[in-house]
């Protein structure tokens, strides 16, 4: 068979860039060796983890904070069957849709491992073994990434697990260790302490979430601890011992001192890998980088000419919705279009809660740089909103350049952070100055007035509810 475009892997990157194609009007292939479609994002990443987290926070809110409201419970319990079985339900209708956006985009979905012969050829061998080939004008590599081990522990899945069986636990675990505190970590570990176990999580780096603003991470370790989770910052795992049902993690904190702690299960989260396994990428003559990444001009291209890549397997925030934007990009390429993908507005939500949400430059990145900036920060103690709805923990942080104003950077730390990104978003795309978003109106009693409180602080410091 002949195609225009063919999309190996169909995660949010993959299957984005498909319909994206046949959009513009190109014949279009979608090779997917699992048997659903949506990849890491939709079946072991963003949707079985944030049901999950829902789930949760219900209990967690019943149990601890519905008697604050006067809203009396007794009796609260997990009916762990049914919470786990409707997280399946929300992953296999998530999947099942885009099954039919396929259909609906007239997009070939061919079931089976993709392999390049060459640069226009490629090979599909379905799972009973048999092999097909189609060529294609031009392809896309959206193969994702797998969870990363820990050189001296490697999964055994069993007690030594990723995220992938934290998310499909059979029963509650007792006690559950994590090791690496950043977006995974917190989110899973977050969800388990709230269910009942006991959670403790070991982190190399003197913070939670390092790679996100300073301040964000300090807040966010603030409420963790608050959730009962025994963080262990500056903590370096040594090893990590299996012995019939339990686990032993051994690490070293900051003074050499050895640390140990015993569970039903260790979750390592210290990162994802790129997956490039038997792609044939020596057929095309590429060669993935020293991290096993696959290198891309500014254009997505490789260095095979036609061929993209996209998403998790190209590096940089490994996030669904980075993946996405660059298979519209790359789909957009192909049709001769000019599209552009701005990475600094890039937003990164760690669907605790209170949520941690941010965009643009770091307060550390600005330093780092030598920018000059200031910057502004409003508390959700004086929000009229926070107060009614008893979420007053959080904070905005506005960073904006020290001469022009244009805002930099904005990070939240509390609730429906997720979704209020969205308005820094907008501001940093657009380059609107702190000015402009404190004159913009913004509706009343909502979470949103922190940013315009936080801009305002951040122009001459005229916040006016602190
Ligand atoms: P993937 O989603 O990894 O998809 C790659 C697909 O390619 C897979 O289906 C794979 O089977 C297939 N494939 C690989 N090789 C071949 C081959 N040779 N032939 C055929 N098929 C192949 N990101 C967010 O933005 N928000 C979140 O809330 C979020 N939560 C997450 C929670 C967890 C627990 C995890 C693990 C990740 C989370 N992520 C989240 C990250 C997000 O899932 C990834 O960034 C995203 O899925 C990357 O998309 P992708 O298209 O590059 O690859
Ligand atoms: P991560 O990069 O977010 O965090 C890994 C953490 O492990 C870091 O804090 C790191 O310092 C720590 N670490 C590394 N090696 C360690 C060691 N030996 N001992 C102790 N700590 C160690 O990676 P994570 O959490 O595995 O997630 C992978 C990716 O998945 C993320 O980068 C993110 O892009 C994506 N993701 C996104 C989510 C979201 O957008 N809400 C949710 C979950 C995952």
């Amino acid at each position: 068979m002949k195609y225009d475009v063919a999309v190996i892997g169909s995660g949010p990157g993959g299957y984005v860039a498909a319909i994206r194609c046949a959009q513009l009007g190109m014949k279009t292939a979608l090779i997917e060796r699992y048997a659903t479609l949506g990849g890491t994002c939709l079946n072991v990443g963003c949707i079985p983890s944030k049901a999950l987290l829902d789930s949760s926070e219900h209990f967690h809110n019943a149990k601890a904070h519905f008697a604050d409201h006067g809203i009396k419970t007794t009796g609260v319990s997990v009916d762990w069957k049914t919470m786990f079985a409707r997280k399946d339900k929300v992953v296999a209708d998530t999947c099942a849709g885009v099954e039919f956006l396929m259909k609906k985009n007239k997009i070939d979905r061919l079931h089976g491992h993709g392999t390049f012969l060459g640069g226009k050829a490629i090979s599909i061998e379905s799972p009973d073994g048999k092999t097909s080939e189609i060529t294609a004008e031009h392809s896309i590599i959206a193969t994702g990434s797998k969870p990363s081990a820990l050189p001296f522990a490697p999964f055994d899945k069993k007690r030594i697990i990723s995220s992938t069986e934290a998310l499909s636990l059979k029963t509650l675990p007792k006690e559950l260790i994590v090791i690496g505190a950043g977006v995974i970590g917190c989110e899973i570990g977050s969800v388990y302490a709230r269910l009942g176990s006991t959670v403790t999580i070991f982190e190399f780096m003197p913070s939670a979430i390092p790679t996100m603003d300073m301040t964000m991470g300090k807040e966010l370790e603030r409420s963790l601890k608050k959730l009962g989770i025994d963080l262990k910052l500056s903590h370096t795992v040594k090893a990590i011992d299996v012995k019939g049902k339990r686990v032993t993690v051994v690490a070293e904190d900051k003074s050499g001192k050895a640390v140990e702690a015993l569970s039903d299960y260790c979750m390592v989260a210290v990162g994802r890998r790129p997956y490039t396994e038997h792609l044939g990428l020596e057929n095309i003559k590429l060669k993935p980088n020293e991290r096993g990444f696959i290198s891309v001009n500014q254009y997505l291209e490789t260095a095979c000419p036609g061929v993209y890549a996209i998403g998790d397997v190209i590096g940089g925030a490994m996030l669904a919705h980075k993946a996405e934007d660059e298979g519209v990009f790359v789909a957009e390429r192909i049709a001769g279009q000019k599209p552009h993908i701005n990475y600094r507005a890039i937003p990164w939500v760690v669907y605790t809660w209170p949520e941690v949400a941010g965009v643009g430059y770091t307060e550390q990145e600005l330093k780092h740089e030598g920018k000059p900036y200031k910057s502004g920060s409003f508390s959700y103690r004086a929000l009229g909103r926070a107060r009614a709805a008893n979420e007053t923990d959080g904070v905005v942080k506005v960073l904006a350049d020290n001469a022009t104003d244009e805002i930099l950077g904005v990070h939240i730390f509390g609730a429906r952070a997720a979704d209020m990104i969205a308005e820094a978003v907008t501001a940093i795309e657009f380059r609107a100055s702190a000015e402009d978003i404190a004159r913009i109106s913004h509706a009343h009693p909502t979470f949103t007035e922190a940013i315009r409180e936080a801009c305002l602080a951040a122009t001459d410091n005229r916040a006016i509810h602190s």
